[in-house]
C-alpha cells in the first residue's frame, strides 16, 4: 500500500446506453454526501485537449477515421486525462469516478475496429503509465436495449453508436473477457436491473474499499464511511 496514493480509482464501462452515466451520478452524489472528496469525469474528455479529441474522434463529418488513428486519439486524450487529472486527484485523496476507461479502447478499438486487445492495452499502457482502476463496475448490456435506450426521445447517435449491432455485440464480448480475466477488480452487473437497486450494489462494493483503503475519512466526523475510527 505504501506506494500506491491514498485516493479511488473507480471506473465505469459498458456499452452504448448500459447507464454507466446514471450510475456514476448516482454513486458521486452518494460519496459526496458523506463527505468525501469526488471527482466525476468522462472519457474521452476530461481536460480541455481531450473534449477536442472527442468531438473529432465521436462527430461525425470527418470521413474515415483509421482505426489505428481511432485507437491513438483515444490514447492521446487518455494520456492528458490520466497525467493532468487522474494522478494528480488520486495524490490527494480524491475518489475519482471516470466513465469509460481503457476498457473502452480495448473492447471499441481491439475487438470492435479489430485491432486486437494485445496492441490496445499495450499502447494505452504506455499512455497512462500503467495507471489501472482499482475497481471497475461494467454494466453488462444487451446490445438491442443499449440502442433503445439511447435511442429514446430521438437522440442521435454519435460516429460509434451508430456501428452495427454485431460491432457492439464483439464490445460486450470483449467487456466480459477483461473481466472474467481479472475478477477481483471487476464488479460485473446486469444493465436492465433497476437503476436503485444497481446503485446500491455498486455503494456497497465501493464503501467496502474504501474502509480497506487510505481514503482520508470526511472531516466532520459523523458520516463516516465504513470502518474509519
Ligand atoms: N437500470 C436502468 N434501467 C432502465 N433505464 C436505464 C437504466 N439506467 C439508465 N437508464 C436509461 O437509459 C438511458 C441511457 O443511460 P446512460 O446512463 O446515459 O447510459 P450510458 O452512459 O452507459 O450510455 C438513459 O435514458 C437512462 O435514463
Ligand atoms: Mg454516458
Amino acid at each position: 500500500m505504501s506506494i500506491k496514493s491514498p485516493g479511488l480509482f473507480i471506473a465505469f464501462e459498458g456499452g452504448d446506453g448500459a447507464g454507466k452515466s446514471t450510475q456514476a451520478a448516482r454513486l458521486s452524489d452518494a460519496l459526496e454526501s458523506r463527505g468525501l472528496s469526488v471527482l466525476r469525469t468522462r472519457e474521452p474528455g476530461g481536460t480541455p485537449i481531450g473534449e477536442k479529441l472527442r468531438s473529432l474522434v465521436l462527430d461525425h463529418g470527418h470521413g474515415t477515421i483509421d482505426p489505428r488513428t481511432e485507437a491513438l486519439m483515444f490514447a492521446a486524450a487518455r494520456a492528458a486525462h490520466a497525467g493532468q487529472v487522474i494522478r494528480p486527484a488520486l495524490a490527494d485523496g480524491t475518489v475519482v469516478i471516470t466513465d469509460r476507461y481503457i476498457d473502452s479502447s480495448v473492447a471499441y478499438q481491439g475487438a470492435g475496429r479489430g485491432l486486437g486487445a494485445e496492441g490496445v492495452l499495450s499502447l494505452n499502457e504506455w499512455a497512462t503509465e500503467g495507471l489501472h482502476p482499482d475497481l471497475t463496475v461494467l454494466l453488462d448490456v444487451d446490445p438491442s436495449d443499449g440502442r433503445q435506450r439511447r435511442t429514446a426521445g430521438d437522440a442521435t447517435e454519435d460516429r460509434l453508436e451508430s456501428e452495427p449491432d454485431d460491432f457492439h455485440a464483439a464490445i460486450r464480448h470483449a467487456f466480459l473477457d477483461l473481466a472474467a480475466a481479472a475478477p477481483s477488480s471487476y464488479l460485473v452487473l446486469p444493465a436492465n436491473a433497476e437503476v436503485e437497486t444497481l446503485a446500491a450494489r455498486i455503494l456497497e462494493r465501493v464503501e467496502s474499499l474504501i474502509a480497506a483503503s487510505s481514503v482520508p475519512a470526511p472531516l466532520d466526523g459523523e458520516t463516516v464511511v465504513g470502518d474509519h475510527p
